[in-house]
Formats: structure tokens, sequence, C-alpha cells
């Protein structure tokens, strides 16, 4: 295989919620420009076998999926170099996730924190059950996302802070089969943790969060993309004043889009005191017009479904390639090899 040679990087989609301006500094964008890297093969996926522990409405689950895969695809992925494929057309991952389940110690997963806070908020509730609503898929999710990472021999895998234990679960249980089956079946996977992305914050001044309710959605129209800078929450200083940057939402958002020059402009702009109502206007000014193309680009991509499709099948071929034939050596070194 040419591909060997290359570093693997590989990272999940979650396909719930609408991407917002967070998503796209925090992960897209460098996501995207990582791909580029002809030393590396990238493999990104969207999670959706992920998404059903948390929704069971299947339009929403559907609509999720396919907002998502036009998103990465507006904003410039390119597919010949990443291999973009849906988990769920690999059914190799879930037949990789049983196998690594029956080498997995059940109180590797009590310790996991998704699980954990779980457990903790029945507790407060005083629910007698402390698993209440809890379910494997929940509590064996970091198995899933084992499978995911070792089907491919990832050697990096890009996450945020919140999933570095996940990505050492995965080590674990790889060292472990490793270790039973006597073989170096699996590479040891390493998370990357890029602390240069900027964690955007929203209109409230808090983490730009679909949980808190203050995001910017990416793709929304320029009107409402409009409303919402306007809503981004400032302080009472008038026009005239001198303003802070460095505590200001507004800029901070400007400041992950802008050139440095242009940010140095605003901020200079702040010191001689601009009103907040002309610099949310500037700031929506280069937002829409840094959009606006992606923005077309993605309506016409949610409105040509099949083309998305074709590309999702094109990288699920790709991706299948190989885990075919890894999922046949790895039945073969557990003993469920064919028999001739
Ligand atoms: N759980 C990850 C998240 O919430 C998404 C994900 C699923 C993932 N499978 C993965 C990330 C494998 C990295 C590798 O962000």
């Amino acid at each position: 295989m040419s591909q060997t040679a290359k570093t693997r990087v590989l990272t999940g989609i979650n396909t719930t919620g609408t991407p917002h301006l967070g998503n796209y500094v925090g992960a897209i964008k460098p996501a995207i420009e990582a791909s580029q890297d002809s030393n590396v093969q990238s493999f990104y996926f969207l999670a959706d076998y992920h998404s059903l522990i948390k929704c069971q409405d299947p339009k929403r689950v559907q609509q999720s999926r396919l907002e998502i895969a036009a998103t990465w695809l507006a904003l410039g992925l390119d597919t010949d170099n990443a291999i973009f494929y849906r988990q769920s057309d690999i059914q190799e991952i879930p037949e990789l996730m049983w196998m690594l389940s029956c080498v997995c110690a059940k109180g590797l997963m009590n310790r996991a924190h998704a699980y954990k806070a779980a457990v903790a908020e029945n507790e407060e509730a005083e629910n007698q059950d402390p698993d209440k609503g809890i379910t494997m898929g929940l509590f064996g999710y970091p198995v899933l996302m084992a499978a995911d990472i070792l089907m491919f021999n990832a050697n990096k895998v890009p996450v945020g802070r919140d999933q570095i234990q996940h990505i050492e679960m995965a080590r674990d249980i790889a060292g472990r089969f490793n270790h039973l089956y006597k073989g170096q079946h699996f590479t040891l996977p390493e998370a990357v943790v890029d602390d240069k992305v900027q964690l955007l914050n929203g209109l409230d001044g808090r983490k730009m969060s679909k949980s808190y309710d203050n995001t910017i959605p990416l793709f929304v129209s320029e009107k409402k993309l409009q409303k919402l800078v306007r809503k981004i929450k400032t302080n009472s200083l008038e026009p005239g004043e001198p303003k802070d940057p460095d505590t200001c939402t507004l800029y901070q958002i400007y400041s992950a889009f802008a050139t440095a020059e242009e940010t140095a402009s605003l901020r200079e702009q702040y010191a001689n005191g601009i009103g907040w109502g002309a610099a949310k206007d500037q700031v929506f000014e280069y937002l829409n017009a840094h959009l606006s193309a992606p923005r077309e680009h993605y309506n016409a991509l949610m409105e040509d479904p099949a083309h998305i499709e074709a590309v999702l099948q094109k990288g699920a071929e790709r991706a299948r390639e190989e885990a075919a034939v890894t999922m046949d050596r790895l039945r073969a070194a557990v003993g469920l090899g064919r028999f001739v």
C-alpha cells in the first residue's frame, strides 16, 4: 500500500446541531487546512452512528448529516486528498467495535467522563437507579470511537480537550488487543490538541456552544447574520470613549477571521472610540463578505443531495477497501477466519 508511509490523521465529525462560527474556527478550518498537506493522509468522517446515542428522531438525524456534509464541502474540503465518508457506510466498524468490546474492561468504561456525568446527574436528582436513562450506546461510546480510530491505524487524532480521555481509552484497548492476540494488530493513536486554535465566544460572551444557545450559525441568511451580530453583547460605553478589544467578543470574532493588519486596524479604532453600532456594522460586513461565497455553495449543495451522496460513496469505497482487508486479518487473528 502506497499510503502506509504517510502519517494518518483521522477525526470524527459530530452530526448533531447546526455548525456555527465557533465550529468553523475551532475545528473545520484547521482540519481543511491540514488535509491539504500532501505528507498526510487524512480521514474525516461523519460520526453518524454516534448521533443515534443522543437523537432518536430519524428526520433530524438525516437532515443533520446532510447539512454537515454540505458544510464541509462548501468550505472547501478536498475530497480527492482527504478520505471523506460516513461512519455508517463502513459496516466493518460495528464489527470491530464488537471485537474490541470483548477485550475492553467494563471498569475502563465506568471511568468515562460522559458516563460518569450522567450517573452524577442521576445521583443529584436522587434517582434510585444511578443508571436511569443511560443506554448501552452511551456507555459503550468510547469503544465505538476506538473502532473508528483503530480501523484505519490512525497516528494522530485531532480533538477538543473533552475527547482526550477517549483517545487514551482507544490506546488502552489497542494495547490490550495487541497483547492478547500477540501481534502489532493496531497502531496506538495519539490525541492532538491544538492550543493555537481559538475558542470563540458566543452572543452572550460565554463560549460559543449550542448548549448555551448563543451561537452564530455559519450559513444563516445575510439578514439573520446582521441581526445576530447586532445581538453580540458589548458594554455601555458611548461613541468617543476608548474601548478594550481584549475583553470584547465582537473583536474576538473579527480577529478569528480577519488578517493581522485588519485586526490591528480595528484595535486602533477601538482606542479611538468607535461606537458599538459602527463596530458591529464593520464586523457584519466583513463576515458577510467572507461567508457569502461558501453560503451560496452550501445552498446549492443542499439542493443537490445526489451529488453529496456520490462524494460520500466515493469516500466510503476508499475507506472500505482498506477496512475489508483489515477485518479479514482481524477475524483470522481472533479465530473467526475461514476454515479453508
Ligand atoms: N466523539 C467525538 C466528538 O464528540 C467525535 C468522534 C467520533 C471522533 N468518533 C471519533 C473524534 C473518532 C475522533 C476520532 O467530538
